[in-house]
């Protein structure tokens, strides 16, 4: 249910204005000023984001109407302020109409939040969790396979099993189908156009992987994204999960801030490596989450170091930079996955190594993060059967 708020600002200055009355505006000149109007907290402007409804020009008067998704009052209001502004300033415009619709985001960020009963949450999702990191390359999707397949053991193992998701939203690169061993996959669409999530090692998975043909250069905007990821959550039957892990594709706003506008996270987890550089954007990640109200789960580090064939340790990217994230961000360094080449050959084959090599240390650690990270979430509500 959404909140209008209405507004309706007369200009003092009407007559001195009037000069202007000739002047048509077009609904394009409108949308180019409001490009300037940002996202509050965001880099993105609003025209992008998809967040503009309607635009039109008649008598000296602009209308603009947005939809937007949020919990917090000073959005919409500092949107008005500025998208007032804008139009203000166009020759011909000496008055203003603009409506926002304003939905709700989440229920209020309870501690092991529920997702039962979130508009556009299927109820039988309990938890949602994004696993994010600022730079690419870092192992986010290798990591977000790894932990999906050690939880879906975790929880076999404890007579629960087919109740983890994995949700591949990296539209521009996703890697998790050749990942987990369903590269060329696709999923079957039920009635009322519903995707079946393909499963591979206990692990229900839907991927653009799966949507995308490989040759196809994709090239997809904001607003695409969100409707990517509406769709992801609202329109594949995931079944009954306790646990949904979503791969963000790398980056440090705007695919955070669309997720959080269709889909009310629990927690989101940060992927980094070693080294200052990659730190410094995973930090910047991390604020991010926090701007929105989306929990830190904590931060694991990758590439931590390489183990010889002798064991010993090698710490080739630095050392501490995990650590030193999760302290600046005040949350906690979950775990610390080796450099291993099993690791990048189990992902090339299809076969994660929690799956081909359950006792190696890669897989010790992967469980350990995963039980880590379920401890952070419990007491996690579980979905009654049959809803
Ligand atoms: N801990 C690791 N040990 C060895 N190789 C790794 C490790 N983590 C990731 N890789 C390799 O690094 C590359 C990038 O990983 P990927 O998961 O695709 O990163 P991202 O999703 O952050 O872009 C892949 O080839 C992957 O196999
Ligand atoms: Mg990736």
């Amino acid at each position: 249910m959404g909140i209008l708020i209405y507004s309706r600002a007369r200009n003092l200055n009407v007559k001195t204005s009037r000069a202007h009355f000739s002047h048509a505006v077009t609904t394009e000149a409108i949308h180019a000023a409001l490009k300037q109007v940002k996202y509050p907290g965001f880099s993105r402007d609003i025209v992008s984001f998809g967040l503009v409804r309607a635009a039109a020009f008649a008598d000296g008067t602009a209308r603009v109407s947005l939809a937007l998704t949020t919990s917090d009052p000073k959005v919409p209001a500092q949107l008005k302020r500025e998208v007032d502004q804008c139009l203000r300033a166009l020759p011909g415009v000496n008055d203003t109409v603009i409506e926002i619709a304003v939905a709700p985001a989440r229920a209020a960020p309870a501690a092991g939040g529920n997702l039962a009963g979130t508009a556009g949450t299927p109820k039988t999702i309990a938890l949602a969790v994004a696993i994010a990191s600022g730079k690419g390359g870092v192992g986010k999707s290798t990591f977000a396979v790894n932990l999906a397949c050690a939880l879906a053991q975790h929880l076999t193992a404890k007579g629960r099993p087919g109740r983890i998701g994995l949700m591949d939203c990296d539209i521009y690169g996703p890697s998790v189908p050749l990942m987990i061993g369903l590269g060329g996959g696709r999923p079957e669409v039920a009635e009322g156009n519903i995707l079946i999530p393909l499963e591979k090692h206990g692990v229900k998975v839907m991927s653009m992987g799966f949507l995308v043909d490989d040759n196809t250069p994709v090239v997809w905007r904001g607003p695409m994204i969100m409707k990517t990821i509406q769709q992801f959550v609202q329109n594949v039957r995931w079944g009954e999960l306790d646990l949904l892990l979503v791969d963000l594709p790398p980056g440090t706003g705007d695919a955070q801030l669309s997720l959080v506008q269709t889909l009310p996270l629990d927690g989101a987890v940060l992927v980094t490596t070693p080294q200052l550089a990659a730190t410094n954007i995973a930090r910047k990640g991390g604020l991010m989450f926090q701007k929105v109200n989306v929990p830190l789960l904590g931060v694991a580090e990758n590439m931590s170091y390489f183990l010889d064939p002798a064991g010993n340790r090698h710490t080739l990217f630095g050392e501490g930079g995990g650590q030193k994230t999760a302290d600046s961000l005040g949350t906690i360094l979950l775990g610390q996955v080796p450099l291993l080449p099993e690791i990048r050959a189990g992902g090339d084959a299809g076969e994660p190594v929690v799956v081909s090599s359950p006792d190696g240390e890669a897989a010790r650690v992967f469980r350990a993060i995963g039980e880590t990270l379920l401890a952070r979430v419990t007491p996690k509500p579980v979905p009654a059967a049959g809803r």
